[in-house]
Formats: structure tokens, sequence, C-alpha cells
């Protein structure tokens, strides 16, 4: 058998932190590595597999489209990319869709759509706020977007026209929009900067605070979206409407895609002004509908909402048994469990010897993003792993 670990070691460029494990294989929640050992996936590819790996539904589609036709260019219509557009604008409060290639591109094609929107109707204001913990993705200007330093640092200057405040504070915003402001952009809740829940009315606040300056607010559901939170999209556990939303991560159901959508009065691209080789491709988009097809059907969000108040239950239990769990936090299946120290690779690492596998988010916390349609007995085995694990851990 060939090293493999070796050959990443020589080849591949230094950027993941990774687990010594190779997987070769997944179905449902499990996947098996080359050696044939399974384990029981809580991270769902960071958030990806929202029906499990390999799932029938995505499956089926791609397997029948690969046949017909894979790509060709966004200078011909295809039918799968207006069948999920379909699916889409009318499942959401939004009007029109642009499809992409990865959550990344969304959230940057969102931006952009909101500094036309600025030039055009807002006096070429051109400054997005986002928060501090934020994750919007790697590329240059989402970077800057993102309100971690570590993130920013080995990279700058990082392009202009964003602003990082606090997480969580209506004043903070309100002190940071200037007439240069064009859009306020946050995740529903923060996946990667450690899943942290905004009180109940932070959005509503931002929301009317949007309506009376004129500015746009985006909201980044690239990890929250498709039934994530316990909904078909995050913003509706809030009461708000964005007036444009990214999505990525779980839309394909493990198949790269990527989207934003906006409010009709938001979505100012003439034509020429955006585009993509590979967005919206029929193979991606005959999955994606798939996919959410499925989810909307099956009311899978609803099924989430349930299964995650039962593994927040079964973690609550965890906490009042080991005095160094300090909060079980999150929404629907993007969850945590935060720890007065930190031990979470060393929890996450002893977890995949007993063949669990889960995300250290922060040093001191461990993220739980299952499939959406996880078992009420695999949220089982996975508590009990995970409590066999702390047990020992400290
Ligand atoms: C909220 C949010 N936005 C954007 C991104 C970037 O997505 P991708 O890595 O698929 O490009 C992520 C990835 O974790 C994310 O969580």
């Amino acid at each position: 058998m060939a090293d493999w670990i070796e050959l990443e070691k020589k080849y591949f460029m230094r950027t993941f932190k990774r687990m010594p494990v190779v997987l070769v294989r997944g179905q449902g929640a499990r996947v098996w590595d080359e050696l044939g050992n399974e384990y029981l996936d809580f991270t769902a590819g960071w958030g990806v597999n929202s029906l499990g790996h390999c799932h029938p539904a995505m499956v089926g589609a791609v397997m029948e489209q690969v046949k017909v036709l894979v790509q060709t260019s966004n200078q011909f219509y295809t039918v799968p990319q207006l069948q999920l557009a379909e699916l889409l604008v009318e499942n959401s409060c939004l009007d029109r869709v642009f499809i992409c290639n990865s959550g990344v591109e969304a959230t940057e094609g969102a931006v952009k759509l909101a500094r036309r929107y600025g030039k055009l109707h807002l006096n070429n204001a051109y400054q997005v706020i986002t928060a501090f913990e934020s994750f919007h993705g790697r590329t240059l200007a989402m970077t800057a977007a993102t309100g971690q330093r570590k993130f920013q640092e080995p990279y700058e200057p990082t392009p202009d026209g964003f602003v990082n405040v606090e997480y969580n504070s209506i004043e903070a915003i309100q002190r940071a929009t200037t007439p240069q402001t064009c859009a306020v952009m946050l995740e529903p809740v923060q996946g990667e900067g450690g899943v942290n829940v905004p009180d109940d009315d932070y959005l509503r606040k931002v929301r009317e605070w949007c309506d009376r300056t004129g500015i746009l607010l985006i909201l980044d559901e690239v990890q929250t979206g498709v039934g994530r939170l316990g909904t078909l999209f995050g913003y509706q556990q809030f009461d708000v409407e964005p007036d444009i939303m990214s999505l990525g991560k779980g839309l394909g159901g493990g198949f790269p895609i990527g989207a934003f959508l906006a409010r009709e009065r938001a979505a100012v691209f003439a034509p020429g002004e955006h585009g993509s080789t590979f967005g919206g491709n029929p193979l991606a988009c005959a999955a994606s509908r798939a996919t959410l097809a499925f989810i909307i059907e099956d009311d899978t969000p609803n099924k989430a909402q349930r299964i995650g108040a039962y593994l927040v239950s079964e973690l609550e239990k965890l906490k009042q048994k080991y005095p160094f769990i300090v909060e079980v936090r999150g929404r629907g299946l993007l969850l945590a469990l935060q720890f007065d120290r930190d031990i979470s690779d060393r929890v996450v690492k002893s977890c995949l010897e007993r063949g669990l596998l889960l995300n250290p988010v922060k040093p001191a916390a461990v993220r739980f993003i299952p499939p959406l349609n996880i078992s009420l007995k695999d949220v089982d085995e996975a508590t009990g792993k995970l409590d066999a694990v702390l047990a020992e851990v400290v």
C-alpha cells in the first residue's frame, strides 16, 4: 500500500493540519480509511455532506447528468441551472440568484454586488462592515472581510473596504457606519469563529438599522444555510430577511457549488459585470438541485432541529458530569462544546482513535456539524465515545 501521508509531506503545500488517516469511502454518516477502520463522521466535510456521504439523491442525479452534459459555459442556457435557480428563489425570500463554485466565491460575489449597489444608489459607498470572529473565506478580499487577525496578518496589506467590529453589538455597527458604508455582512451564527450565537434580537436591530440608513444587509449563510440551523435558511430563525445571501457548503450535498441571492432592488448587476466559467455548470447544478429538492420534500431542516435538540440534551448531561465543560451552544446541528482549558486537539485525537470524527474549532472548543439526517442512535454512539474520551482526557 502506498504511504499516502509521505506523499502529502513531499508534494503538497503545507496548509492543512490533517489527522493521520487516509479516507477512502463514505456512506451516510460513516467513513472508512484505507485500513478498513470505520468512523462516525460528525464533521461532514466541514458541514458539506448535508445528507451524509454519497446520498442516493445526489449520486443518482450526478450519474444521470454526467452522461448527458457536464459543462458548457454561461454563453448558453442549460436546464439544471435554471431548475436550481427556481428552487432557490421559490423557497427563499430573495428574487434572483447567481451560481458559482464555492462559499468564498459566493461571499465575494455578494460583496461585489453590494459595492455595485453602493456605486449606483449610495453615492459610491463601498465599505462593508463585518464582525470580529467572523469567517467569510480565503480570497484576499474575504480575508479582509474575515474579522480574525490571524487570517489577515500574513497577507497585509489586505484590500481596502472592510471594517471589522464587535459581533452581537448593534452600537458597534452604528458607530462604524459612515457615508462610505454600502452594507453590513454577518453570519446568522458564526461557524468557524467558534459557533457564536447572537442575541435573539441582534439581527432584527441590524435589519432596522440598514432600513433606516439605506445600506444593505448581507447574510453569509454558507455554513448556516440549507437546513443547518434547523430551518431551510438561518435568517428564518431570527425573523429577518436579508437583501443578499450567500450559500455554499451543504448546498451541493458534497458536490462543490456556491450561490448568492438578492432581492430584486439589490440585484443590480448588468450583463458582463460578473461571471464564472464553471459557475452554474449542469453537473454541479443537477447535484445541488437533487440535494435541495430532497431536503425540502423530506423536511430535513425540521428533523435537524429535533435531532439537534436531542444532541444538546446529551451534551448537557456531559456538562453536568465534567466540570471542565463550561458551555453547550449553537442552533440546530451547528453546535459546540466549550471547555475551560485548551484540550480540543487532544479530545479530537482521542475521539478519532475511538472512531468518532470531530472538529477542533477553537483550542478550547469542539464543533459538531454532522449530516442533517443523522439518527438518534448515531448521536448516542457519538456522545458515548465522547464520554469515554472526556473521562480520560484531563
Ligand atoms: C460562513 C462562511 N463563509 C464562507 C466560507 C468559505 O467557504 P469555502 O471554503 O467553501 O470557499 C466558509 C467556510 O467555512 C464559511 O463558514
